[in-house]
């Protein structure tokens, strides 16, 4: 059988970059759906665009609580029409809040794996554009560990796991890593702890997971942070504007724009260089294959 990614190695290795900034690919997930990625996404892209990154959101939940629905705005063009060679890349970002770009998700992320192989070419052609025009480029997946989800967090690389206080949550974050671990991948996992009483219920929940890590799978997970349990949160969703804008004082702002410090700190002193969208598209392929 003919290797259907030939044509997009020497493609993704032939393109030069089109921008002048280092890209790197972050994917949120969950083992326990309805965590709150969605929400964190959202706003944790917008701190970080608030201290002068470049950020794309990438839908890539097929679930109800969309990203573009979290911010009130409708979108035309999905994912979707890449995957079927109707729209370029550039005419699927919008714009959301605070001029925040996004791609919408829809039922594209089920067509990934069936792709055709002109259509595959064409998909990373057009994806392979994004390098360098962003600082960042984050992939809010949906609950559970779908194939597609699973494909998302070894190409990227990097990959924050939100979970919440509550012992399934917790149970399902570590299998997760579990699993990606056991499949011999080198991802840099962080955790984010959602919906905490207090920081010490944050730490303790945190620990539960980088003890576990550490004793059988012999990985250090770091923590990113914790973002409070906080009413406004619901109040920002019903109103359909994020709650880092709408609540801009609450306490769950508060959490992310910390974190979002730690997370910047850390990056600065990241011991693996970004590798960007040419690395994740490679390994996409062989994902892929
Ligand atoms: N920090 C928080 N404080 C209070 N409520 C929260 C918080 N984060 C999330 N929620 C609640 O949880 C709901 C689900 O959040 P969200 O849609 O972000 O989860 P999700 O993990 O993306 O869900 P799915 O798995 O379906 O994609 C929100 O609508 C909100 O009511
Ligand atoms: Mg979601």
């Amino acid at each position: 059988m003919k290797d259907q990614a030939e044509g997009l190695r020497n493609l993704v290795q032939t393109q030069g970059d089109k921008g002048t900034r280092t890209t790197r690919i972050i994917t949120v997930t969950s083992g326990k759906g309805g965590v709150g990625k969605s929400n964190f996404t959202l706003n944790f892209a917008l701190s970080l665009q608030s201290l002068g990154y470049k950020v794309l959101v990438f839908d890539a939940d097929i679930g109800l609580a969309n990203i573009d629905v979290l911010m009130g705005v409708s979108s035309t063009y999905s994912l979707y029409h890449l995957l079927k060679k109707d729209k370029t890349i550039w005419e699927i970002i919008q714009k959301g809040s605070n001029d925040l770009e996004f791609i919408a998700g829809g039922s594209g992320f089920n067509d990934l794996l069936r792709l055709t192989e002109e259509e595959l070419d064409y998909f990373a052609e057009q994806v392979m554009q994004l390098n360098g025009y962003v600082d960042f480029i984050i992939f809010d997946t949906g609950a559970g560990l779908s194939k597609e989800t699973l494909k998302f967090i070894l190409a990227a690389e990097e990959a924050i796991v939100v979970t919440t206080p509550e012992p399934t949550s917790i149970t399902d974050a570590y299998a997760i890593i579990k699993m990606v671990n056991s499949m011999g991948h080198d991802v840099s996992f962080k955790l984010v702890i959602n919906r905490v009483t207090d920081a010490r219920e944050g730490k303790q929940t945190a620990d539960k997971i980088s003890l576990v890590a550490k004793q059988f799978l012999n990985i250090h997970i770091p923590t990113l942070g914790f973002v409070d349990d906080d009413p406004v949160v619901s109040k920002a969703v019903k109103r359909q504007i994020p709650f880092s804008i709408a609540f801009p004082y609450s306490t769950a702002t508060k959490s992310i724009k910390t974190l979002t410090d730690n997370y910047i700190k850390g990056y600065r002193v990241i011991e693996t260089p970004s590798t960007g969208v040419k690395s994740f598209l490679n390994k996409m392929l062989k994902l892929l294959k």
